[in-house]
């Protein structure tokens, strides 16, 4: 597979074509933004452990009944994927309260739900991708009713795999940010990444945080807690 022009630049990734028109391919970065943008670093080492952890999930995703973009790890840093349609929504689980979810309903972090939430953002940079709701994603035409139910459903699914397997290397999965993309057939598949960029990972015990938490509130010793995470990912 040629590895083409590039299509997009993104905060964290970058696209290319490739001579499959049905395929493209994934690069990942090492740049790390927060805030819209507003706050930009490196993380030095990011893209490979963002890379390898994201196919790992994507490829327990697959073997448990979800659909997802993935195809071939190429290297490091790149990844063949599925050409989808973005379905412009960040679809957020969380299990445990944290960040805007606190922030929003002025409640402290660490408050175990009894049953996990979902909701919606429009994708949307400018806007701030504002919160909205099934019947707001409905009326801009954004998915259809039976799309919505897809996603929710199959996010759901990703959030009893992953919370297990979190739990089995001593992690617990606080919240995470999914993005969903449609096939030419019209098929929905999780897309996008699965990692410490994209999920809130608390270590069991301790409660440290394992995540780009480390970068958003300058708690230092960024690049160990993504390192930590592929050790418990990976065992190395
Ligand atoms: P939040 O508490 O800031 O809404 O974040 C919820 C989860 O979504 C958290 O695990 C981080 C992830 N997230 C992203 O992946 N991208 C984003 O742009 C934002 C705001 C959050
Ligand atoms: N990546 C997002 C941004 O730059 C936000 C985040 O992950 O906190 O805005």
């Amino acid at each position: 597979m040629e590895k083409l022009e590039q299509l997009y630049e993104g905060k964290a990734k970058k696209v290319f074509k490739t001579d499959d028109p049905e395929v493209l391919l994934v690069d990942y970065k090492d740049d790390a933004t927060a805030f819209n943008g507003l706050k930009k670093g490196t993380i030095r080492g990011k893209g490979a452990i963002n890379n390898r952890v994201t196919n790992f999930m994507m490829q327990m995703l697959e073997k448990e009944g979800v659909p997802t973009h993935f195809i071939k790890e190429l290297s490091d840093r790149e990844t063949l994927v599925k050409k989808v349609t973005i379905v412009p929504l960040e679809v957020i689980i969380r299990n445990v309260s944290a960040g805007s979810f606190s922030k929003r309903y002025g409640v402290e972090e660490g408050i175990v739900f009894k049953k996990p939430t979902i909701e919606f953002s429009y994708k949307n940079d400018d806007l701030g991708d504002p919160l909205l709701n099934d019947d707001h994603a409905l009326a801009l035409g954004i998915a259809t009713e039976e799309e919505i139910a897809t996603i929710k459903a199959m996010a759901f699914k990703v959030n009893d795999v992953m919370k297990a397997f979190f739990k089995s290397v001593g992690v617990d999965l606080i919240d995470f940010k999914l993005e969903f993309g449609k096939t030419s057939d019209g098929t929905i598949v999780l897309a996008d990444e699965i990692s410490p960029d994209t999920c809130r990972f608390w270590d069991s015990k301790t409660h440290e945080k394992l995540d780009k938490d480390r970068f958003r509130r300058d708690l230092g010793n960024v690049e160990d807690a993504y390192a930590e995470m592929m050790k418990r990912i990976f065992g190395e």
